[in-house]
């Protein structure tokens, strides 16, 4: 007999959280490597680029308008039909409210007309597993979650077993950087544009500062940096009447600095709990936007060399928010026999470790923890 150990499984996987509305199709034949058969994401960037940031109202309103043709689409692309699927997996949550209303009422929608069952899925969870979709590695292994909205460092240990070992108690280091895009007059999202910009600067010219480092936690701060910066170039531009193109690359070559050694001290540090649990195959993995930057993989790696654990950071498309991740999650709790009915709530704030105490409020970008 097949059992939901051995089946193979395909399902569909919604994401409408934050920014970015998703639908994607993900399959697993038993024990073999999950495979992702399409993965459609629609950005709003244009939608909320005069803003300087996501306005609620707007993206909940993209959402509904877009997910139907997003499903659409990753079925099409994955060449199969509603027919062809065991589940609708969804992000129930954390995250911008009527975004997450959207996707879980979207799901609700395919499930109630074809009689598929339905998997709510935590939005942290679809990062903190994807290294098992891309990778199939097994638990436990360290998890940094590096975002817009997101710091944290968790130990996995199962598919709905996460302990958090610390974060950020104000600013995610990628709101950071699209705040310091912002005080240089750089384009957003300020990640890519502060790095590019910081390629040509100088990090020992200006010192930012690296909070909580004498603490021996695993717990950071980024709000203070970009305070850090503002004077900074306010008294560079009282000094002169203006920055230099050379300036900004060197504030930025500065700040991009003081991120990484911030998450390479504290990487260091959460290495050292997880690693104290002996785990078989020592695995560092990074999720999240800022784990694109090329400067803080570097640091990242060369801390996780030194403790003698592998690197991994999956493809960038799968590090920013997807629903191929959420696809993967539902698949895995819905091996585990997780079925969610009819009343699926939408939730703002679902932090993955409910047993950590709450480390910040809700963000420019929603919920956090
Ligand atoms: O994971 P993500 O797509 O969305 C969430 O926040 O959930 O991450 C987006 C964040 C933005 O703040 C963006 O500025 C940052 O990731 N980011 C980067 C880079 N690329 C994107 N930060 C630093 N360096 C980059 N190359
Ligand atoms: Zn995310």
């Amino acid at each position: 007999m097949i059992g939901p150990m051995t089946q193979t499984l395909t399902l569909l996987g919604l994401e409408s959280s934050c920014d970015d509305t998703a639908a994607a199709v993900v399959r697993q034949c038993a024990a073999d490597p999950a495979e992702i058969l399409s993965s459609i994401v629609f950005g709003q960037n244009e939608l909320h680029s005069a803003y300087g940031g996501v306005v609620p109202e707007l993206a909940a309103r993209a959402h509904a308008e877009k997910l139907d043709q997003c499903v659409r689409e990753a079925l099409a692309t994955a060449n199969l039909t509603l027919a062809d699927l065991d589940a609708v997996a969804v992000t129930a949550g954390p995250g911008l409210i009527g975004g997450v209303m959207s996707g879980v009422m979207c799901a609700k929608g395919i499930c109630a007309a074809t009689g598929l069952p339905l998997v709510g899925v935590n939005h942290l969870a679809g990062h903190a597993l994807t290294p098992r979709l891309t990778d199939g590695i097994p638990f436990p292994y360290l998890m940094l979650l590096v975002s817009g909205g997101h710091c944290q460092y968790l130990l996995v240990r199962g598919t709905d077993d996460f302990t958090r070992l610390g974060g950020t108690i104000d600013d995610a280091p990628g709101e950071a950087f699209d705040k310091t895009a912002r005080l240089l007059g750089l384009s957003q999202p300020g990640g890519p544009a502060v790095q590019a910009e910081a390629a040509g600067g100088d990090p020992a010219r200006f010192r930012f500062p690296r909070p909580l480092l004498d603490r021996d936690d695993c717990n950071m701060s980024f709000s203070g940096l970009k305070t850090a910066l503002l004077r900074q170039r306010d008294q560079i531009v009282a000094g002169k009447n203006g920055i230099t193109r050379q300036d900004r690359a060197d504030m930025c070559a500065g700040f991009q600095q003081a991120v990484a050694d911030v998450l390479a001290a504290k990487t260091r540090r959460a290495l050292q709990l997880y690693l104290a649990e002996n785990p078989v195959e020592p695995t560092l993995a990074v999720a999240g936007g800022v784990a694109a930057n090329t400067a803080i993989r570097a640091a990242l790696q060369a801390v996780a060399q030194e403790a003698g654990a592998a690197f991994l950071a999956p493809p960038l498309g799968l590090c920013t928010d997807n629903a191929a991740m959420i696809a993967y999650a539902g698949l895995e709790r819905f091996r585990g026999g997780a079925r969610d009915g009819m009343d699926l709530a939408a939730r703002p704030r679902w932090p993955l470790d409910q047993s950590s105490p709450a480390l910040l409020g809700s963000g420019r970008k929603g919920a956090k923890a």
